[in-house]
């Protein structure tokens, strides 16, 4: 179901100015991981970074030790997650068992038992406490991705810091993989049902204002540097908005 092309408009979120050991921010956390649970997003994140190891079309797989950056990480536990996944699936390749991980958050958020239980699964996991902001316009002669993803991260920003932001990205991986609120009929309507869930005001509040800074056609791919890339931007499930990015001599998330 599709709502009519309403404009894209971002607001600042409420959970974004609570400090990290605020109650209520403890709470709305919480809420995002069942949000995420009834988004999908682990199955529509894992489902597109395995072929991304494997080598699909001919091309060449990616090699361990895999270097993966999420955007926007929060606590790492929805990555942490996904990594269970690929783990698992992994069983017959290398490359989801050794992982050198870098979860950026502008908040301190990741605790010691997240990263330990990356550890147990091969992963080697590290917080990135910086302003994305930052990061992208800082001089790209550091660390590269083979992959950086980002979930429920991107709506947060206008179109000038978006822009940013993706050319950041660009510039320094060679796959991009973003799963974000759809602007939808359906997905707003979720986001109003969200008390059912005992989401907090908080939860409620900051899921309306995403759904409405959310994205739907082709709004990241206009953001992405065309040149060199291959992009595919889709709805995934009820309430996402799925983008990938490949490098031309790359093969497909
Ligand atoms: C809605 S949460 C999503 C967290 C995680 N990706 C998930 O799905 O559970 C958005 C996260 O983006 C972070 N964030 C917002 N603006 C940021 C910025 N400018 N730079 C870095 N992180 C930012 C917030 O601190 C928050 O943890």
């Amino acid at each position: 179901m599709s709502a009519p092309a309403t404009p894209r408009t971002v607001q600042a979120e409420i959970l974004d100015h609570l400090a990290p050991d605020d109650p209520e921010a403890q709470r709305s956390r919480r809420d995002l991981r069942r949000v995420n649970r009834l988004m999908g997003a682990c199955s529509i994140l894992s489902a597109r970074l395995r072929p991304a190891a494997s080598g699909t079309r001919g091309t060449a797989p990616l090699h361990a030790p895999l270097r993966l950056l999420e955007l926007g990480a929060g606590d790492g536990e929805l990555m942490l997650r996904v990594a269970r996944a690929l783990a698992l699936h992994g069983r017959h390749s290398q490359v989801w068992q050794t992982v050198e991980l870098r979860l950026l958050d502008r908040q301190a958020l990741v605790r010691s038992e997240t990263l330990e239980a990356y550890a147990r699964l091969g992963w080697r996991a590290q917080p990135l406490v910086c302003d994305v902001r930052d990061w992208a316009a800082a001089p790209v002669n550091g660390a590269r991705y083979d992959v950086i993803v980002a979930n429920l991260f991107l709506h947060h920003f206008a179109a000038g810091a978006l822009s940013a932001v993706l050319a950041g990205a660009a510039a320094r991986c060679e796959r991009f993989l973003a799963c974000e609120p759809r602007r939808s009929a359906s997905a707003l309507l979720g986001s109003h049902l969200l008390g059912a869930i005992g989401a907090n005001h908080v939860t409620r509040h900051d899921a309306v204002l995403s759904v409405r800074a959310g994205f739907r056609d082709r709004e990241l791919s206009d953001h992405w540097p065309a040149r060199g890339w291959q992009v595919e931007e889709r709805a995934a499930g009820l309430f996402s908005h799925v983008f990938v990015a490949w490098r031309d001599r790359a093969d497909a998330l």
